[in-house]
């Protein structure tokens, strides 16, 4: 059985070959020849993931699965959320995202934020979500070079180690991503 994982991360895509049965063969969407961008225009992180396996399974006909993650802070009302990758601008500036939030925190007392991540999956005609979400708390300023995007300035709650601090290993035991990989598989085991 084929299945595409909405992604060109080939280290993600392998990953999850790794954990789920092998009669579930993974594909790329350069393996099915999808090299447009597929459109993301949904408010929500969930709304986006599933217009992303919606797309796949009408222009291409395969089942899929897709993430979506956003970094939501509660005392900026949810935001930077379904825009966190282009919050500072449409250059995808992970720098300049980081410092436009820690600005705009700076008044803030309250500085409580979670990563979600959705993944959405449309198998055998049927629409299934799993979420994955990490709570923590942005720092004052950026610590640590791992990882990507917000990792500098996100605190997990329990760590005294921002994501950029902890190893990649450690960040996959607790992360947004990971718990909702985590669901899915369970869900494609069974
Ligand atoms: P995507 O949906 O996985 O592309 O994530 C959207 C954006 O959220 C990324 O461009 C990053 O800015 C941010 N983001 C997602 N996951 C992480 C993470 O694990 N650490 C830090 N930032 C992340």
């Amino acid at each position: 059985m084929k299945l595409v994982f909405a992604t060109n991360n080939l280290n993600k895509l392998k990953e999850v070959q790794e954990l789920i049965p092998s009669r579930i063969q993974l594909l790329s969407l350069s393996d099915i020849g999808c090299t447009e961008d597929i459109p993301e225009t949904s408010p929500t992180i969930e709304g986006n993931a599933i217009q992303k396996v919606q797309y796949i399974k009408e222009h291409y006909g395969y089942d899929c699965f897709a993430d979506d993650t956003g970094l939501q802070v509660d005392s900026l009302d949810g935001e930077p959320g379904v825009y966190s990758a282009r919050y500072a601008g449409k250059a995808k500036d992970s720098n300049a995202n980081m410092l436009k939030l820690l600005t705009n925190l700076e008044e803030k007392e309250n500085r409580n934020a979670q990563f979600k991540t959705v993944i959405a999956l449309c198998i055998n005609d049927r629409l299934h979500t799993f979420t994955g979400i990490c709570k923590g708390t942005i720092t004052k300023e950026k610590r640590g070079d791992q990882g990507f995007g917000y990792d500098p300035v996100f605190l997990p709650n329990g760590f005294d180690e921002t994501f950029a601090e902890l190893s990649l290993e450690e960040k996959n035991n607790i992360s947004h991503r990971a718990i909702a990989i985590k669901k899915l598989i369970i869900f494609l085991n069974n």
